[in-house]
């Protein structure tokens, strides 16, 4: 059984998609793919079986990755015994996964950013009413923070 990841945020068509595919590409560059498993899901319902937003398209294309196979699914409480490690983006996305966790699930709950020692910041910012620039900011955190995170859970295989 590999490793399973999951990352949560709110939507699941800009933070945890970004995320996702950008742990994928380090796994496998690593040789890993077989031992550490990715995927994402959104804390809310509104885009179930929607495509990545048109920006986060847009910003994964232009730094040679592809999310176009994405579509948006819900994390629910099950999902909780099919992962091991639950990485959430923002405080907001943490407090409703501790809300839903059963205890003994409450430790695999982290922030993403809090895996990286150099990050600026505790949480990924909600990307999506802004503009473009937001997302080149998101990318650039989230694959600083993929890269610790990738680090940390090689001790634990
Ligand atoms: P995400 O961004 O949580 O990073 O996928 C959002 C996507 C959709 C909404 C909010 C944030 N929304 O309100 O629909």
């Amino acid at each position: 059984m590999p490793y399973r990841i999951v990352f949560v945020c709110l939507g699941n068509i800009c933070r945890s998609p970004i995320a996702e595919i950008v742990m994928r590409r380090l796994v496998r560059t690593a040789g890993l793919e077989d031992r550490i498993a990715v995927e994402s899901g959104g804390t809310g319902d509104w885009h179930l079986g929607e495509p990545a937003d048109p920006r986060t398209l847009d910003v994964l294309r232009r730094n040679g990755y592809d999310g176009s196979a994405h579509r948006a699914r819900q994390f629910t409480p099950q999902w909780f015994d099919e992962h091991d490690l639950v990485v959430a983006m923002d405080d907001s996305n943490l407090t409703a996964l501790r809300r839903m966790a059963p205890p003994d699930a409450r430790d695999k709950i982290r922030l993403l950013l809090s895996f990286d020692p150099d990050a600026a910041q505790s949480e990924v910012p909600d990307p999506y009413y802004g503009g473009a620039d937001g997302f080149d900011d998101v990318l650039a955190m989230i694959e600083q923070a993929c890269r610790a995170l990738l680090e940390q859970v090689k001790t634990e295989l």
